[in-house]
C-alpha cells in the first residue's frame, strides 16, 4: 500500500503526483489553501476550513471551488490512507490558478485542487515565541486570504527556528500585534483574554474563532507592549489547538499555563470532541 492523494479529480499514489512547472501556485503564489487536522478518521472543523478555502479563492478572483466535491474527497482521502497513519494527521487541501502565465498575469481558467494527508506535527506543550521587525500589512490586497505566498512566514519562522523558538509573531504596519506565522496570537491581561481584531490583518483563524464562540475573548487593537504585560500568552492553529508561550523574546511569561489558558484548553478539547464539524 502506498500513500495517496487526491489529484484533480482522483485518488492516486502520491508518489506518482505531480505538477507542471508551469503551476501558478508553484510559480507566482498564486493559490489559496487550508491546513486541518484528522482524528481518528475525522478531518476536524472541515465544513468551516472549506468554507474559507471558497472565501480566499474569491478573495484572489479564482473560480468558486466544488466544495461537494472537495468534501467527498477528503473523506475519500483519509479512507484510503486508513492503514497510513496513526490516530493524528494532518490534511492539506490545496487549489491552485492552475497552469499558464508567466507572470503575474493569468492565463487559464483550469485550476487544479490537490489534498495531501501526512504526518501530524508533534508539539510541545508550550512554546517559546520572538517578536519581528518585519510587518502584516493590513492594507494588503490579499489581506485575511491563506494563499500560498508564505515567503514571509518561511523567512520570519526561519528566524524564530534559529534561536530555538517554535513562533515568530508580527506586528502590523501601525505596530499593533497581529499574529504569528501560522497562528492566532491570545494574551491575558488583568484577567481578561484578549486577541486582535481581524482589521489588525491577521487571519480570520478557524481556531481563533471557535475560541471566540467556546470560550468567549474580547477583540481588541493591541499594542506589542501587550506581550510584555500580559500574565498569560497563547497561540492557535488549526494543527496546534491551543499552545501556551513560555517565553516571547527569551523573557518568561508570567503563567505557561495560566488558569485562564487552562480553562480554555479544557473548553476547545470538550468541544471539539462533542462538536468536530462546529
Ligand atoms: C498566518 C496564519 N495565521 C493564523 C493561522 C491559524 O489559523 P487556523 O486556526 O485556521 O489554523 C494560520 C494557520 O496556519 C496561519 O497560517
Amino acid at each position: 500500500m502506498s500513500i495517496k492523494v487526491w489529484f484533480d479529480s482522483e485518488l492516486i499514489a502520491a508518489d506518482a503526483a505531480h505538477v507542471s512547472v508551469f503551476d501558478r501556485s508553484f510559480s507566482v503564489g498564486d493559490g489559496v489553501f487550508e491546513t486541518l487536522k484528522v482524528d481518528h478518521s475525522t478531518a476536524l472543523a472541515l465544513t468551516r476550513h472549506v468554507r474559507r478555502l471558497a472565501r480566499s479563492a474569491a478573495g484572489l478572483g479564482l473560480p468558486e471551488p466544488d466544495r461537494f466535491l472537495i468534501t467527498n474527497a477528503v473523506a475519500e482521502l483519509i479512507d484510503a490512507n486508513s492503514a497510513e497513519f496513526g490516530s493524528m494527521s494532518r490534511l492539506r487541501i490545496q487549489y491552485s490558478a492552475g497552469t499558464g502565465g508567466a507572470g503575474s498575469e493569468r492565463a487559464s481558467e483550469r485550476t487544479r485542487i490537490v489534498i495531501t494527508q501526512t504526518k501530524a506535527t508533534q508539539w510541545p506543550a508550550t512554546t517559546q515565541v520572538i517578536t519581528v521587525p518585519w510587518a502584516r500589512n493590513e492594507k494588503s490586497p490579499v489581506v485575511g486570504l491563506k494563499t500560498t505566498s508564505y515567503a514571509e512566514n518561511v523567512v520570519a519562522l526561519a528566524r524564530a527556528n534559529a534561536v530555538g523558538s517554535g513562533e515568530a509573531l508580527f506586528a502590523n504596519t501601525v505596530g499593533d500585534l497581529c499574529e504569528g506565522t501560522g497562528s492566532n496570537v491570545f494574551v491575558v491581561l488583568a484577567g481578561q483574554l484578549l486577541t486582535p481584531p481581524i482589521s489588525s490583518g491577521c487571519l480570520p483563524g478557524i481556531t481563533r474563532e471557535l475560541v471566540l464562540e467556546w470560550v468567549g475573548a474580547r477583540e481588541t487593537d493591541l499594542p506589542m507592549s501587550a506581550l510584555a504585560d500580559a500574565q498569560e500568552i497563547f497561540i492557535t492553529s488549526s494543527t496546534r489547538d491551543i499552545q501556551p508561550v513560555s517565553h516571547v523574546d527569551g523573557r518568561l511569561v508570567e503563567m505557561a499555563p495560566g488558569p485562564v489558558t487552562v480553562r480554555a484548553q479544557e473548553i476547545f478539547a470538550q468541544r471539539m470532541a462533542q462538536t468536530p464539524d462546529p
